[in-house]
């Protein structure tokens, strides 16, 4: 089966083509950060115009890179939720509208088994996990960890009871004075750090055992040493903050993701989501789970982030089944966080 996959949950409109054992045979993603840039986040408002826009030159895009006209596709799988209700809203009427004059059957997915099902893309040189596995799924609205069983289940182990790891980036980075987004900001900026370092700030729920996470202290504890720096905030000191707030956050989901694997014994770590792109989580989790003798999964970094391969996979065994939501589907800015993993590939 070849699955057109349409993404449009927050600020990123994108779509795919992928077959259902997961090969991409294309992905293009149109960012809008830079119309959400000088707002310093994103503007539910401004994303759905600009979903309005570019969805049908993306979506063409998509079928074109991957030589094929809408007839050749024998599915099309849309992120449903969660996200900004006029944002989804977008994809989904594509979705349905394309999937009604081609007579195609359509599937709404939601967003974080499409996150989930990331590693399981079949990408030159990367192997695919074999379950069970461990997922940390850290992004700017979620920060969870779940056990992945044998079958389709999924328990969640562990998740965020405030800020989400992308989020405390977020807003890190504007209380720093950097722009939107925050996650690639204190990224560039921590990586310029040569002078001292700045003291280490805490991590949250630091205690054995316990596998929720905690940002909004983090953020608390940099507001009040950016509020007691005041005009001091130089770039020297700007970028020390940077690099130890963005170790306070690598440090704690590295943690919290081997505490998992080795609490439920499930020596296999699957990593995705926004933050997943970063390159110093992406060092210190290969670091750390290579001398915890846990076999380690993470997407290439354009498959962490927002996109419609993930949502096309895991919308794949949907459309194997012969379901088709067409009269039914319709967006939800919120979605309980799903029991089951599709099963597929
Ligand atoms: O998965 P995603 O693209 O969208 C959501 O579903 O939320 O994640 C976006 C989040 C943002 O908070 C952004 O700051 C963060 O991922 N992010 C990063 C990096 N790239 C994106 N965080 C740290 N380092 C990065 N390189
Ligand atoms: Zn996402």
């Amino acid at each position: 089966m070849r699955i057109l996959g349409i993404e449009t949950s927050c600020d990123e409109t994108a779509s795919a083509v992928v077959t259902s054992q997961g090969r991409v045979l294309s992905s293009v993603v149109s960012s809008q950060v830079k119309l959400h840039g000088p707002m310093g986040g994103v503007v539910p408002e401004i994303a759905s115009r600009a979903h309005v826009r570019s969805i049908l030159p993306v979506i063409r895009a998509a079928l074109s890179e991957a030589s094929i006209d809408l007839g050749g596709i024998d599915g099309i799988a849309v992120t449903r939720g969660p996200g900004l209700i006029g944002a989804l809203l977008v994809g989904v009427q594509t979705a349905k509208a394309l999937a009604w004059s081609s007579r195609k059957p359509v599937v709404g997915v939601h967003h974080l088994m499409g996150h989930m099902m990331a590693p399981m893309l079949r990408i030159e040189g990367k192997p695919c996990p074999k379950r069970p596995w461990v997922a940390l799924v850290a992004s700017g609205g979620h920060t969870s960890l779940y056990a992945v069983s044998d079958g389709s289940g999924v328990v969640v182990l562990g998740q965020t009871r405030d800020d989400a790891a992308g989020e405390a980036l977020d807003k890190g980075a504007k209380l720093l004075g950097l722009g939107y987004p925050g996650g690639p900001a204190i990224e560039a900026e921590s990586a310029l750090h040569a002078g001292n370092d700045a003291r280490p700030f805490p991590r949250g729920l630091n205690r054995r055992g316990v596998l929720d996470f905690s940002f909004s202290g983090l953020k608390t504890a940099l507001a009040v040493r950016v509020g007691a720096l005041g005009e001091g905030l130089d770039s020297v000191t700007r970028r020390a903050l940077c690099r130890a707030y963005e170790e306070a956050v690598v440090d704690s989901l590295v943690t919290k993701s081997l505490a998992a694997c080795l609490e439920s014994r499930i020596l296999r770590l699957v990593v995705s989501g926004g933050v997943a792109a970063n390159s110093r989580l992406r060092r210190t989790l290969e670091e750390r789970t290579g001398r915890a003798g846990i076999e380690l999964f993470l997407p290439p970094p354009e498959y962490c982030t927002d996109n419609a391969a993930m949502i096309a996979l895991a919308g794949a065994p949907m459309l194997d089944r012969g379901e088709n939501h067409v009269m039914d589907l319709a967006a939800a800015a919120y979605m309980p966080v799903p029991s089951g993993l599709p099963t597929c590939g």
